[in-house]
Order: structure tokens, then C-alpha cells, then sequence
């Protein structure tokens, strides 16, 4: 693997950075407010909207010209402080980033109200329109919006940057009941009965704008937080989350500082959510595999609140820097799990990430591997930032974090500088540049400041930011909890080679392990050195795919039990590709499937086609290519 330093920033540039995956001039408006009306159409799948900016050029001599980003959208009519604008252009489409709209803009910089009506369109990527048949209740049909990486763009003309941020007041207006990424306000008189109005007072950036409307339920899991869903499934969302959720919130509170958002909720959506969660302000949305009857995928909740602090509150300029935003989540995300479980767990979490991890550098082919496996990748080249996306940012970023942590001197030393640097970056976007200088500037603050800037010193912080691969640094975590599935998955591994009698082995050899314990068992079976009668039997003994009802465990099963030839499994797996449309496990899903029966799983991606939102249908397309 190259160790070449590629793309080491040059020291005279300004941060934050320049997000290169916008096409606007962001840079040269200051925006104060955002008011977003929709109106939902069912019966034609489109959303009539009409958006208000409150917006003021930084240098009037120097602006001329209002540039948005749109994606598929249809411009109506353009006012400027009510006066009509004819003359603007909407640019030819570019396949990754859409449409340029250009409005002539006044030479002031005093604030203007700039009103846009428009409509989406059939080839919108930020919403899936579900038919009632696709739903739970199938009563009525379901709309929810996925807007991260740069899909706001085609939900509404924006500056669709997260260097952008503004309060927002959202209007929805539906025949079913709707929620937005804010706080609900009371309705007020006069109101129309089919409009929600929600208003999110904390600046946020565009790929935090989020609405769903469908049959939705809420029932509360915390004194500041309910769960929605469609009614069938309301009570056992409610059960899945109400133990956790609320403890979470404070466990967080005590590692960053109080929580500012006021109500933390879960939307609980219909299979095809193409993520495990969504940290949309207010609203969490949540893919419905995570209600597993067994509480054992909140660390998905944990992680989605921790986002309320780490991206939500200070978030990456741009995409480039996206380990700003994941890494310091999973950071959060596993101090929580270790303050609210145990030390122990933080650490099993942190052994299953580096797995993660080392999977999916390994599966990267040589060029991604190159550009993505990097911390800061380089998106200069107009790649699209869903193409970018993988375990990295989120696995390497945790990695120099906790990296940071031991060299500084452990949780004592480093736990004051996270309300620090989460309070000097709230409400704002910054660079890893940044990021860096704060610590530096934290520490070198301290008592004994200038052994903590040696420690820094010490630091290879361009292998860290740009070296392709694996980190730098292989760390020590504490496998007290991984070693029992380690030498069960040991003793597997050998059957074959040793002859061992396999009534060795018995269903308790796994009693009372977590999701994440089998979840380790099974990510360390070799299907070089089982047979696939010796991954049968396992699971006969084990019961792996009769009592999982974990989507992250019956995914490590089909890896192994398809790398091991297990014929009867493919069915299984194209069936289990039917009912999930989680992206994390639809993609693995399918290249496993493509590999030993290609015409089983492009039928299966075909009959599918409808079923799985546009970005996981685009994307599988690409992996099936
Ligand atoms: N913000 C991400 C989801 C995302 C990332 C959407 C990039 C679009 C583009 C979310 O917080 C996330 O990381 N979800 C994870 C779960 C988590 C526990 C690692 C997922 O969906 O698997
Ligand atoms: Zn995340």
C-alpha cells in the first residue's frame, strides 16, 4: 500500500475550507432565516413548496448574483422582497451536483427576503413516496425525506452546504400527519387542519432539513422524547427504546454539556430507510430493524443523539472533513455506551469498529481505496460524496480520537477539552485544521501545557489526515468481553483440520452474550477452514438464524455462511434482500450474492427495484455494474 502523502494542505489556506460539492456562492451571503413551505401532493408524488430567505450579501460590489444549488426541481417564480425576478437562469444539469440557479441580485448589503415557489420532481433522490401497500397499517401512503450528503438540493433551491446554517420554520401541509426536523409548535387559530408547523430555532444546515408524513403514531420512551410510527408497530418501538433512551441523554450531557434542542424524539420508518439512523434535529429517523424485541441495537440511538453535539451543533464544512462529524460521533457514541454499561462495552464496540474497519479497506478496490480510505478525503475532483462514503471516517476518526485520549493521559486529561471544543464550534462548521488548532490551543493552555504540545508534537498528523489504509497506530483495547467469542470461534475454526467431535460444543457456549458478542463470534469463523457442513452445524447448535431477529447478526451470518458455499443460504439471503433495505446491509448483501449467483441476485435487485429508496437503488445498481 502506498504511504505517500498525498494532498497535505498548503499552510496559506483560509478555514473552513471551501466545500467543493456545492455549486452555489455560499460564500458570499450571510443567510439569517429559512421559512419552508410544503405542500404535499399525494396523488402526483411531488411536493409544491415555496422557500423564503432571509439573506444579505457580505460585499455588495462584489455580488451580483444569488447562485443556488437545485436538483430536479421545477422553478416557478422568483421574488425579491416582492418584487418579481424574471431574468434568472437555471444551468444544465451536472450528473453529480444538478442545477445552478442563478438569480441577479440587488447591490445592497442590507437583509432581503428572497421567495422562490417551485415544485420537486418524479426524479427527486431526497424522498421515497410509498404506496399504502408498501406500508405496515397499508391504509395510507408514506413520504419520508433522506437529505445527507447533498440531496437537500433536490428538495429545495438551497445554499447545500453544511457551511451553511440558519434557524428554520417548516410548514407542512398534508392530509396525514407529518413531522419535521424542529420542535412542533401549537397550531394556531385559523390554521389550516392538514398544516404542521415546526420550528427549529438552532441554526442548522441544509442536510439536517428532514419531513416525513404518513399514519404516524407517538408514544413517549422519556420525560423529552417520544417515539413515532406507523400504529401497528408503535408499541414495540416504544418498548425497544423507552429503557435507554433518556439515560443515554444524560450520560451525554455529563461527557459534552446539556442538551440543547429541547426534545429528542425517534421516527421509527418503513424498511426501505436505506440507513440505521438519521440524526435529523429532533427527530432521529430510525430504520425498523433496529426493533429487535431485545433492545439490542441502541447503540444506534446513542449514536444518532450524540450527533445532537457532533454535527448537529459543530459540524464539518464540508464533506471532505466528514470525519468531523461521524468519528467524534462514534467517540460520543461509545463513551456513552461505556458510562451507561461499562468501561468493557466501550471497549467491545471499539474491537468490532477496527474489524469493521479492516473489512472495509480490505473490500475497497485499489482506486477508492487509494482516495477514500483516507481521514480527509479529497472531493475536488467532483466525486460524488455518496460514492465517498464508508467505515472510515467514522473507524479512523474514532481511532485518533482515542489515540489522543491515551497519549494526553486518559479520560482525566482529555474529558475537559470536549465541552471545550464542542463549545467553541457550536452552532458553527469548521475544517480538521481547526480542529487540530483547538487542541493545541486547549492544551497548550493547561497546567503543564508544553508536555501536553509535546505529546502533540509527537503526533504523525499527516498519516493520520492523509495516508490511505489502516491507522498509524494499532491500539490496545481491553478484549476482556471479545475473548470468550475469539476462542469459541477458535475451536470452530479448527473442526475440520483437528476432526473434533462436534457434540463439543453447546448451545451454552453462547448464553448470554450481546448481538455485538456473536456478532464478533461470527466475524472471526473463517470460511477457509470451515466446511459448509461445519457452518451448518454451528448454526443448528446456536440457533443463529432461527432466534436472530438482529439484522447486524443475520448479516455476519450470511457473509460467512455464503463465503462457505452454504448452497441453501442464497435463497435465504435474496429473501432477506427483499426486507431490508438498510444500505449498510443491502450492499454487502448483494456483492456476496453476485459472487455466487449472479443471475439470482440481479433478479432479486430487479423484483426489488421499487421497493429500495433511489439513493440504495442507485447505489446497488453501481455494485451490480
Ligand atoms: N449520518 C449518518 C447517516 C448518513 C451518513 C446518511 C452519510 C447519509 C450520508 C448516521 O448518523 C449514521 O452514521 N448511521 C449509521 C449508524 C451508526 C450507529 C454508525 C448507519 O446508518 O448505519
Ligand atoms: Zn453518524
Amino acid at each position: 500500500m502506498s504511504s505517500t502523502v498525498v494532498n497535505a494542505r498548503a499552510a496559506a489556506v483560509v478555514s473552513p475550507e471551501a466545500d467543493p460539492s456545492t455549486l452555489s456562492n455560499y460564500r458570499e451571503f450571510q443567510l439569517s432565516h429559512t421559512t419552508l413551505n410544503l405542500k404535499v401532493s399525494w396523488s402526483q408524488k411531488i411536493l409544491d413548496g415555496k422557500v423564503d430567505f432571509i439573506i444579505r450579501a457580505r460585499d455588495a460590489s462584489q455580488t451580483s448574483q444569488l447562485i443556488l444549488d437545485t436538483s430536479y426541481l421545477k422553478i416557478k417564480s422568483i421574488k425579491i422582497d416582492d418584487r418579481p425576478v424574471a431574468n434568472y437562469t437555471l444551468s444544465e444539469r451536472d450528473t453529480v451536483f444538478g442545477s445552478k440557479l442563478s438569480i441577479p441580485y440587488p447591490a445592497t448589503t442590507k437583509e432581503s427576503q428572497v421567495s422562490i415557489e417551485y415544485a420537486t420532481t418524479k426524479a427527486c433522490t431526497a424522498l421515497q413516496w410509498l404506496e399504502p401497500a408498501q406500508t405496515e397499517g397499508k391504509q395510507a401512503p408514506y413520504l419520508f425525506s433522506q437529505c445527507q450528503a447533498i440531496h437537500a438540493r433536490s428538495l429545495f433551491p438551497c445554499f447545500d452546504t453544511p457551511s451553511v446554517k440558519s434557524p428554520y420554520k417548516f410548514i407542512v401541509d398534508s392530509e396525514h400527519a407529518s413531522v419535521a426536523s424542529g420542535n412542533p409548535i401549537e397550531p394556531i387559530e385559523g390554521q389550516s387542519l392538514t398544516e404542521t408547523v415546526t420550528v427549529q430555532e438552532i441554526p442548522i444546515p441544509s442536510y439536517l432539513v428532514a419531513i416525513a408524513s404518513g399514519d404516524l403514531a407517538k408514544a413517549p420512551i422519556g420525560p423529552r422524547s417520544h417515539v413515532y410510527s406507523e400504529p401497528p408497530s408503535l408499541n414495540a418501538c416504544q418498548h425497544e427504546f423507552c429503557a435507554d433512551t433518556e439515560g443515554f441523554i444524560q450520560a451525554a450531557e455529563k461527557i459534552v454539556f446539556p442538551y440543547d434542542w429541547k426534545t429528542y424524539n425517534v421516527l421509527v420508518l418503513p424498511p426501505s430507510f436505506p440507513y440505521g439512523g438519521m440524526e435529523n434535529p429532533n427527530i432521529t429517523f430510525a430504520t425498523p430493524t433496529l426493533i429487535s424485541g431485545d433492545r439490542q441495537n441502541v447503540a444506534v440511538i446513542a449514536h444518532e443523539l450524540a450527533h445532537s453535539w457532533s454535527g448537529n451543533l459543530v459540524t464539518n464544512c464540508s464533506w471532505e472533513h466528514f470525519w468531523l462529524n461521524e468519528g467524534w460521533c462514534v467517540y460520543l457514541e461509545r463513551r456513552i455506551i461505556g458510562a451507561v454499561h461499562g468501561e468493557l462495552h466501550r471497549h467491545l464496540g471499539a474491537i468490532i469498529g477496527w474489524h469493521d474497519l479492516e473489512e472495509s479497506i480490505k473490500s475497497m478496490p485499489p482506486t477508492s481505496r487509494d482516495a477514500y480510505s483516507r481521514l480527509i478525503v479529497d472531493l475536488k475532483d467532483s466525486s460524488d460524496p455518496d460514492d465517498a462514503f464508508s467505515t472510515v471516517p467514522y473507524e479512523k476518526g474514532f481511532n485518533l480520537l482515542f489515540y489522543l485520549e491515551n497519549l494526553l493521559g486518559g479520560k482525566p486529561v482529555f474529558d475537559p477539552f470536549i465541552p471545550y471544543y464542542f463549545s467553541k464550534y457550536r452552532t458553527k462548521s469548521l475544517d480538521s485544521y481547526e480542529f487540530k488548532a483547538t487542541l493545541y490551543e486547549y492544551f497548550a493552555n493547561v497546567e503543564g501545557g508544553e508536555n501536553f504540545v509535546a505529546k502533540l508534537d509527537s503526533v504523525d498528523w499527516d498519516t493520520w489526515f492523509y495516508t490511505p489504509g489502516m491507522p498509524p497506530i494499532t491500539p490496545n483495547f481491553d478484549s476482556t468481553l471479545a475473548d470468550n467469542c475469539f476462542a469459541l470461534a477458535d475451536r470452530w475454526n479448527a473442526v475440520d483440520s483437528t476432526k473434533t467431535d462436534i457434540s463439543e460444543f453447546v448451545s451454552a457456549d453462547i448464553e448470554g452474550w450481546t448481538s455485538t458478542q456473536i456478532g464478533i463470534f461470527l466475524d472471526k469463523l473463517s470460511a477457509s477452514s470451515m466446511s459448509s457442513a461445519t457452518v451448518l452445524a454451528m448454526n443448528d447448535i446456536y440457533h443463529i438464524t432461527k432466534s436472530a431477529t438482529n439484522a447486524e447478526v443475520i448479516s455476519r451470518w450470511y457473509r460467512l455462511a455464503v463465503e462457505a458455499r452454504v448452497e441453501s443460504q442464497y435463497e435465504l439471503l435474496a429473501e432477506f434482500l427483499s426486507t431490508v433495505g438498510r444500505m449498510k446491509f443491502v450492499r454487502p448483501g448483494y456483492r456476496l450474492l453476485k459472487d455466487v449467483d449472479a443471475k439470482l441476485a440481479k433478479n432479486t435487485f430487479e423484483k426489488n427495484r421499487d421497493f429500495y429508496h433511489p439513493i440504495c437503488r442507485a447505489m446497488v445498481e453501481k455494485d451490480l455494474a
